[in-house]
């Protein structure tokens, strides 16, 4: 919690900054309403430092500001866009970012936690179907507050331990986006404190520029404190696949037909993840161990196998059973290597944390152990690359990581929003999830360079997800030049002084 130290016009020598022994010459005149809520004292700040990726350590924050209320923000920002040398200021939802791009090197980092001071701030409206949610909320407790009124958001990510402003600036994606496009494109209403200070309420209707702006807008308009987001009603459980291919094309053919198919047809989740060399399924909350051994049979000198993973959610056992036969029938896994699990709505959903909880509970006598790296990279591919892409990159990774491998349809993203993606009516994501350590996480950097650098001589026009650049002209070309001038209009427009997430390396 925050120690709660007092800056008002006093002399603060800040001498804790990394790298830097300078007396903060704006933090002496905060104003009093927020100077309480800033925390300059090195134990803050320093857990402000790094993210989930760990690959970035930027210098520590000048200080952390605790906000009680979207006012508060308001009333930082206004002051940090009047003071006169202003200073950079991120919101930091759940610090998950692998790139920094939540940090505020020498200005001031928001621990959106502190919204509401610990209250849920979840308002769940059943006559309206939607969901009123803070930006600092954890989608697992925007789920929980909608189930307990038998309902639930439509679009997720794989993991719920994000919050609702971290997800919607980037787009938020899982199994259910082919269907219900991206978490942002769920969104009804936002409440948005731009980079002046202003405190602006955004839907289709109303102040549109911002509120498609925000949408995957990488925090740079504004800090989203509230969104409104659809909700349908939820399922009791949940049919849980994994069906086993040796072959490419055949799965990526299973799986642009299954995306291809209606709600009353097909499954409401489609993944699937690569299984590379010297790759073994471990134990897991899935398989039981003779599914384990007969996968890793199947695997034997195989250099890559692959598996799509499908999900059907129902509330009677007897249609589920139907659909899956009709399902099955159609697709081309390989001959009885299919296997599944049923489970509750929630535990599906939760299925990631669930899955970690397991691992650390089995070597929790490894405490000691310092956190792993995470230098992610995450692609949208469009499906004409794929071929090549496999020949050139996943037969040739002599790396081992957790590979996501699933297609997205184009229409059901909005291209108005600021977040971009290929332009063909069929692309994948293609996470590499790497787990790394201090001293062998630049091998996966190096693999990851050499991932985009393959793209790049092979023309396969490949869209970053959860992008890290750091040269405007990168980003002029991730966003494309019609995008990027609309993006550096609005930026303008909202954020002047460009204050807002300088962790991005977007405008400053
Ligand atoms: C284990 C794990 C699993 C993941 N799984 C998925 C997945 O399945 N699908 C997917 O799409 N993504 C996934 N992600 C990525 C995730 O969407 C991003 O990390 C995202 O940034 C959300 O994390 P966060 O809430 O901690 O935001 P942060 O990392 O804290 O912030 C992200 C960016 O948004 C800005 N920001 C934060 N809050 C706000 C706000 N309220 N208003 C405006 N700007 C804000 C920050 O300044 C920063 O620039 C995963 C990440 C991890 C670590
Ligand atoms: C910072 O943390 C250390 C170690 O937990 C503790 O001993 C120290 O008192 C803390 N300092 C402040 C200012 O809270
Ligand atoms: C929830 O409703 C209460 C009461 O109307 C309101 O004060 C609060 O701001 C709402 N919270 C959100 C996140 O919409
Ligand atoms: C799987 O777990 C069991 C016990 O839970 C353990 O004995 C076994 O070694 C584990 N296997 C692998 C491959 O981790
Ligand atoms: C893979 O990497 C290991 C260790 O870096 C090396 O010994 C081995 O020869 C490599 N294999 C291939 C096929 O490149």
């Amino acid at each position: 919690m925050a120690v709660g130290i007092v800056i008002n016009r006093l002399v603060l020598v800040v001498a804790y900054f990394a790298g830097a022994a300078v007396v903060s010459s704006w933090l002496d005149d905060v104003p009093p309403e927020i100077a309480s809520k800033l925390d300059s004292g090195s134990n803050a700040t320093a857990r402000f430092a790094t993210d989930y990726g760990g690959v970035t350590r930027a210098a520590n924050p000048a200080a952390v500001f605790h906000p009680s209320t979207a006012d508060d923000i308001a009333a930082l920002l206004r002051f940090a866009y009047c003071a006169e040398s202003p200073f950079p200021v991120a919101a930091r939802g759940n610090g998950h970012s692998v790139r920094g791009q939540a940090l505020a090197p020498g200005g001031v980092a928001i621990d959106m936690a502190a919204l509401g001071g610990g209250r849920r701030r979840i308002n769940v409206s059943s006559a309206g179907m939607y969901v009123d949610a803070g930006g600092e909320q954890l989608w697992i407790d925007v789920l929980e507050a909608a189930l307990r009124q038998g309902l639930s958001p439509q679009s997720w990510t794989d993991y719920l331990y994000l919050t609702v402003g971290g997800t919607l600036s980037n787009a938020g994606i899982s199994g259910q986006a082919f269907r219900h496009g991206p978490q942002i494109s769920n969104v009804y209403e936002l409440d948005v404190v731009t980079g002046k200070g202003e405190m602006i309420t955004c839907s289709s209707e109303s102040d549109r520029d911002l509120f498609y702006g925000v949408l995957g807008g990488l925090g740079q308009l504004g800090v989203i404190t509230r969104a409104r987001i659809a909700l349908r009603p939820a399922p009791a459980r949940v049919r849980w696949l994994r069906l086993f291919y040796t072959d490419l094309g055949d799965l990526t053919r299973d799986q642009e037909f299954l995306i291809s198919l209606p709600e009353t047809t097909g499954f409401d989740y489609v993944e699937g993840q690569v299984l590379l060399s010297h790759q073994r399924v471990g134990n897991s909350t899935f398989y039981s161990k003779q599914d384990v051994d007969s996968i890793n049979r199947l695997k034997g000198e195989l250099n890559i196998i692959y598996f799509l993973e499908g999900a059907l959610y129902y509330d009677s056992p007897s249609i589920a059973d139907q659909k899956i036969e009709d399902l099955l029938k159609q697709l081309n896994f390989v001959p009885g290597f299919v296997f599944s699990n049923d489970v509750t709505y929630l535990e599906f959903l939760n299925r990631v944390h669930n899955e970690i909880q397991k691992l650390n509970s089995r070597d929790d006598d490894d405490s000691s152990s310092t956190a792993p790296l995470h230098p992610w990279l995450n692609l949208f591919l469009p499906k004409s690359g794929v071929r090549d892409f496999e020949a050139g990159i996943l037969q040739n990774i002599n790396l081992t990581g957790l590979i996501l491998l699933y297609p997205l349809n184009k229409n059901r993203w909005n291209d108005i929003m600021t977040a971009t993606v290929p332009n063909e009516e069929v692309f994948y994501t293609v996470g590499f999830l790497w787990t790394a350590t201090v001293e062998d996480w630049g091998t996966f950097d190096a693999l990851n360079n050499e991932i985009l650098g393959f793209c790049d001589q092979h023309g396969i026009e490949v869209k970053q997800y959860l992008p890290h650049y750091t040269s405007k002209l990168d980003w002029a070309r991730h966003f494309g030049s019609d995008k990027w001038e609309k993006f550096a209009q609005l930026k303008r427009r909202y954020d002047p002084k460009a204050l807002l997430s300088p962790g991005q390396q977007i405008f400053n």
